[in-house]
């Protein structure tokens, strides 16, 4: 099997990081090569993009922010994720295109025919070959998020903000179940675990 392309989405409070750590020991449990990036990020002009985009402070119309994620990202393929798959290495993203069309399409209204046609530029034919999106009803999501001190500027957005990004996510899922393994993270984290665990063994063929 070529190395796989995974990645790990869904609404800010629906528990990735937390799932993230189950993932990396799914990888080292069996043994194999994997790298863990994320974005916005996952090079330096990726991160400093990531500074700009998270700062509250930031003014960005919502085409220049659509861009900036697809410039960090269009650096990531380049210097980090394509060499890795290519050298068998497999690649575990936290967030990725999905999350564009999430938060700028859904959540701030670029039309998701620009996003996909920056997508095929950017990308070429680079999709996931797994996206594990984890889903959390909004309450659940604005709950977890009010308990972060500092918010950052998708944070700070309101509960009608999410509630489009999280319906674009699960429309996304809906199209294409092959690709998406959608995990109600709305459960006690062992119950959670087994799903992901479950879903990269079939991915995988275990
Ligand atoms: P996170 O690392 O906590 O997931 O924060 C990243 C934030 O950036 C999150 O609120 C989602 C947002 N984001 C977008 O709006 N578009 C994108 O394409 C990506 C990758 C992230």
């Amino acid at each position: 099997m070529q190395a796989q392309f995974i990645t790990l989405d869904g609404i800010d409070g629906a528990g990735k990081s937390t799932n993230l750590t189950v993932i990396r020991n799914w990888f080292e449990t069996r043994n194999l090569p994997v790298l863990f990036t994320r974005e916005p990020g996952g090079t330096p002009v990726g991160e400093a993009l990531r500074e700009i985009l998270l700062n509250p402070a930031t003014q960005a119309g919502l085409r220049t922010e659509t861009l900036m994620m697809f410039a960090a990202r269009c650096q990531h393929i380049e210097s980090v994720i394509a060499p890795a798959l290519s050298g068998g290495v497999n690649v575990v993203s936290d967030r990725f295109t999905d999350a564009t069309f999430a938060y700028q399409g859904g959540g701030r209204g670029v039309p998701l025919a620009d996003i996909a046609a920056l997508e095929n530029w950017v990308q070429g034919g680079l999709r996931p070959d797994l996206t594990i999106l984890l889903d959390v009803p909004l309450e659940v999501s604005m709950e977890r998020i009010s308990r972060n001190r500092e918010k950052d500027r998708f944070e700070q957005e309101e509960a009608a903000f999410f509630t489009r990004v999280r319906d674009v996510y699960l429309s996304r899922a809906a199209a294409a179940p092959e690709r998406y393994a959608v995990i109600d993270s709305n459960r006690e984290r062992e119950a959670v675990r087994q799903s992901i665990e479950s879903a990269l063994n079939q991915h995988f063929g275990f």
